[in-house]
C-alpha cells in the first residue's frame, strides 16, 4: 500500500526509516512538509495533492499541535483514508469526532503511538477489553518527568539543574511546561481512559505537575520510603468512572520506583486477567515509529481495525480517586495534619479537592508542592 506522512520530524524520520529498511510491502509514496523544506522528490506542501490521490490509502500524522492536524485527520477519514496518528494533543481533543467519522466511512482510525511511545498500550488495552472490564489503569507515561525524578534522585541534584541537562540533551524541549505541568500526561490519561472504559473521556480532570518538586520532597519521602512519580490513573466502578494526572509518593519497593531515566510504565487492572504491565520506551524516533508502523501494518494487512464506541453512558465521579494528599507548604492546608517537619497530610480527599487545596496553597506560597500517597 501507499501511504503518506504529515509530518517529517523526529517520529515521521523514524517512521520512513522503518519502513523503507523493513517493511517492502509498504511505501511512503508521499510527505507533507513545509513549502521552504521541500528536499526529497516524495515531498509537497499541498495537503489537497495528498488527500485527492486516489492511491494513498492511509495516511500517517505525525505534525503534532491541534490544528491543522485535526482539519487533515477529519478529511482523509472522510475521504475513506485510514488514519494513523502519534498526536496526543489532537485525539486527546477531538477523539469522539474522530471515531464517529471512522465508523461513518468506514476507514480505519489508529493511535497507538499517542500513548506509550514504543509500549503496545492502546492494542493492548483494546484486547483485554474484548473480555473484560478495565476497572482501573495507572502509568508513568512521560519519559521526560520520569528522567527528572530518576536523575534528581540519583544525582542528589536540584530540579531545574536536571531539567537544564535533560533539555541539553533533548529529552525535554524548551518550554518544558506540556511535560512538567503534566498536560502531556493529561493528554494521555484522556485517551487511555477513552479506550480502557469506552467513554468520551472528560477533559477538565485534575491535573497537577512536578514543576514545584524539590530535593528536598525526594528526601523527606524517602525518609517515608517512598519517592514521587508524575501519574496518569483512571478508575472505573459501578457505571461511573474518574481520571486524574498528580504527582504519586509511591513506596520505594515498588516498580514504578524502579523505572530508570525516560522509561514508562503502565498498568491496568481487567476483570479476569487480573493485573498487566507494561515497560518500554515512551518516545523516540524508531520506538514511537514502531508503534505506528506496528498500526500501518494491522490496517494495511487487516490485522486490527479498531472501533471506537463511547456510548457507554459511564457517569464522571470524581469520588472515585481518593487518598491522603501530602503538602509542602508554608501555607496553611484546612483540616490537615501534621505528616514531618514542613509538610502535612490532608486525609481521604478525591484528587479533585487535593487540586482545589494546592491552588489555594500556591496563593499564599508559590512553591507549594503536593503529593498523593498510593
Ligand atoms: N518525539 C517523540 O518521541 C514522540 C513520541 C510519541 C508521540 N509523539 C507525538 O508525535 C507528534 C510529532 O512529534 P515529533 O517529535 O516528531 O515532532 P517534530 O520533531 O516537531 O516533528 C513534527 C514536524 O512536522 C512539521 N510540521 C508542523 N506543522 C506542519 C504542517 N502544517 N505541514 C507540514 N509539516 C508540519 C514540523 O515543522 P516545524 O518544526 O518547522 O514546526 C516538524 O518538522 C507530536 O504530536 C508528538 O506529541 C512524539
Amino acid at each position: 500500500m501507499k501511504i503518506a506522512l504529515l509530518g517529517f520530524g523526529t517520529v515521521g524520520r523514524g517512521v520512513d526509516q522503518i519502513i523503507s529498511e523493513r517493511v517492502p510491502d509498504v511505501e511512503v509514496a508521499r510527505i507533507l512538509e513545509l513549502p521552504d523544506r521541500l528536499t526529497d522528490p516524495r515531498m509537497t506542501s499541498s495537503y489537497d495533492d495528498i488527500v485527492a490521490d486516489p492511491e494513498i490509502g492511509l495516511v500517517v500524522e505525525c505534525m503534532g499541535g491541534v490544528e491543522p492536524a485535526r482539519t487533515y485527520i477529519m478529511a482523509a477519514l472522510e475521504a475513506g483514508k485510514h488514519v494513523v496518528t502519534s498526536n496526543k494533543a489532537v485525539v486527546a481533543a477531538h477523539f469522539a469526532e474522530f471515531a464517529a467519522a471512522s465508523a461513518a466511512s468506514g476507514a480505519g482510525l489508529y493511535i497507538e503511538a499517542s500513548v506509550g511511545g514504543g509500549i503496545p498500550w492502546i492494542a493492548s488495552v483494546e484486547k483485554v477489553r474484548r473480555i473484560d472490564e478495565v476497572t482501573s489503569f495507572s502509568g508513568i507515561m512521560n519519559g521526560t518527568t520520569n528522567y527528572i525524578v530518576d536523575a534528581m534522585r540519583r544525582e542528589g541534584a536540584d530540579f531545574f539543574e536536571v531539567l537544564a541537562e535533560a533539555q541539553r540533551l533533548g529529552y525535554a524541549e524548551r518550554d518544558p511546561s506540556a511535560d512538567i505541568d503534566g498536560i502531556d500526561v493529561a493528554n494521555k490519561t484522556i485517551i487511555s481512559a477513552s479506550v480502557a472504559f469506552d467513554v468520551a473521556c472528560e477533559k477538565d480532570l485534575p491535573v497537577t505537575g512536578i514543576r514545584n518538586l524539590r530535593k528536598s520532597d525526594l528526601d523527606l519521602l524517602a525518609g517515608c520510603g517512598r519517592t514521587a512519580k508524575l501519574l496518569g490513573r483512571g478508575v472505573c466502578r459501578d457505571g461511573r468512572y474518574a481520571a486524574a494526572v498528580e504527582p504519586v509518593a509511591v513506596s520505594l519497593d515498588s516498580l514504578e520506583a524502579s523505572v530508570p531515566s525516560n522509561f514508562n510504565l503502565v498498568t491496568l487492572d481487567a476483570t479476569t486477567v487480573g493485573e498487566l504491565r507494561f515497560y518500554g520506551q515512551g518516545a523516540g524516533s524508531l520506538p514511537t515509529g514502531n508503534a505506528i508502523v506496528q498500526d500501518v501494518l494491522d490496517c494495511v494487512r487487516g490485522v486490527r481495525r479498531p472501533a471506537y464506541d463511547f456510548s457507554r453512558g459511564l457517569a464522571w465521579d470524581p469520588e472515585l480517586l481518593r487518598s491522603d494528599h501530602v503538602f509542602r507548604t508554608e501555607a496553611t492546608i484546612p483540616g490537615s495534619e501534621p505528616f514531618a517537619p514542613g509538610a502535612v497530610v490532608a486525609r481521604d480527599v478525591t484528587a479533585a479537592e487535593a487540586r482545589a487545596l494546592l491552588d489555594a496553597a500556591l496563593e499564599v506560597d508559590p512553591t507549594t508542592f503536593m503529593a498523593a500517597l498510593a
